[in-house]
């Protein structure tokens, strides 16, 4: 893909994050927030990460510099847009908000032809879609924290997206260096959510049930489903409010999705977000990141059985409604949530009917975990 002009909506953890790997790979891109105050913050962590990485001899001095020097900062909204192809939206994850955001991109770009994508990691594309003067050209382009890093990109045209729109925004993700997967049905989570925030409320079931703890059930996930850290781990350093308001989000739209556990809503609203508020499931003594004791030893102690069924159970739903077969899934999880372990693997160990049995026995505690017929056909 030759150089586009790219403008980015929002200059946070994402938006700062998607402009600086953008510029990296020769875009042109323009920031926008609404203060100068974020716009300069965002530059000065833009600055901090590329001179990082030319220290780490990631890339050299010239190229960092001239990295930093495509990113130019804006907040008037028309200015920023003035020659873009292509704009990427990571204002915060509030409907309505979003709307608004994109009721001012139509007004502002009247009989122009760029192409909308959002960051959005919940919210659905064709409802977002549904306010917009031109629903064929928007897109979700799903990257995730941090965008510096992580490879994965979940691409997920929404119900009236064009097919042009699509194959461009999977030559922008290459471009970037990153691999996008394609999310071929617009469904609340997407992959990569879909089987994570489950997976977190289950945690709370499981410990509850098995009178476990935390290190546990944690050591479990780790050692024994070979995720990188534990899920309440995992919980902390994605952050319970992103978890809880995810959890709001596609739970309203599929109440199916999720099995809410209140833990999750009680740690919200005592503000123990996890590593960036210095407690969530566990307390951190400082701000950087710090791991929790966990072994194979604890392991041994929890089988994580509930658990695996669980995601099993969400990846049959997946492959059933058409979302991304198994290997997409597979490459998606790895990517995404760093496991380890393929899925199927993990299936494997704990043997398929045993996953079933385990499902058919928690069914009676709820509707929820009624076994996807879909598991059987999973290989
Ligand atoms: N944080 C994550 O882990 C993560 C991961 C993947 C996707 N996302 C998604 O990315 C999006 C952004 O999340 P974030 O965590 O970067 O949020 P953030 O709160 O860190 O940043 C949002 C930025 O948008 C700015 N903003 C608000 N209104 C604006 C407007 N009208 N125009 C331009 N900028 C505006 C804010 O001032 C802020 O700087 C959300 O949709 C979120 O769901 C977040």
């Amino acid at each position: 893909m030759k150089p586009a002009k790219i403008t980015v909506l929002g200059s946070g953890i994402m938006g700062h994050g998607i402009a600086q790997v953008s510029a990296v790979a020769g875009h042109d891109v323009v920031l926008r927030d609404i203060k100068q105050e974020f716009l300069d913050k965002a530059q000065e962590k833009i600055r901090w990460s590329l001179d990082k990485m030319a220290s780490k001899a990631k890339m050299t001095k010239s190229d960092a510099d001239s990295a930093y020097a495509r990113i130019r900062t804006e907040t008037d909204l028309g200015a920023s847009l003035a020659d873009a192809e292509m704009v990427i939206e990571a204002v915060p994850e509030i409907m309505d908000l979003k709307r608004k955001v994109y009721a001012e991109l139509d007004e502002q770009t009247r009989g122009r032809d760029m192409i909308f994508a959002s960051n959005t990691s919940t919210l659905p594309i064709t409802e977002i879609a549904e306010g917009l003067a031109r629903p064929k050209k928007f897109i979700g382009i799903h990257f995730f924290n941090p965008p510096q890093l992580m490879k994965l990109v979940e691409v997920i045209p929404g119900a009236q997206t064009d097919g042009d729109v699509l194959n461009y925004t999977i030559e922008y993700v290459r471009s970037v260096g990153k691999e996008p997967v394609l999310c071929a049905r617009d469904v609340p989570g997407f992959i990569v959510n879909r089987l994570f925030i489950p997976l977190v409320h289950e945690a709370c079931y499981a410990m509850e049930s098995a009178g476990l703890t935390k290190e546990a059930v944690d050591s479990a996930v780790r050692f024994r489903m070979g995720f990188p850290m534990g899920i309440f781990e995992l919980a902390d350093f994605t952050g319970i409010d992103v978890i809880h308001k995810a959890t709001i989000e596609m739970h309203s739209r599929d109440d199916g999705v999720i099995r809410p556990h209140p833990t999750i809503e009680k740690l919200y609203n005592e503000k123990r977000l996890g590593q960036k508020s210095g407690e969530g499931f566990y307390p951190y003594s400082e701000q950087k990141y710090e791991r929790v004791e966990l072994s194979e030893e604890l392991a041994a102690t929890c089988d994580p059985v509930r658990l695996s069924a669980v995601l099993i159970n969400n990846v049959a739903w997946l492959v059933e409604n058409g979302v991304a077969d198994i290997g997409t899934i597979e490459h998606a999880a790895k990517l995404g949530l760093g496991m380890k372990k393929p899925i199927l693997e993990i299936m494997r160990e704990s043997g398929r009917d045993a996953l079933v049995r385990k499902l058919e026995e928690l069914s009676a505690e709820s509707a929820f975990y009624a076994p996807n017929p879909a598991i059987s056909g999973l290989s």
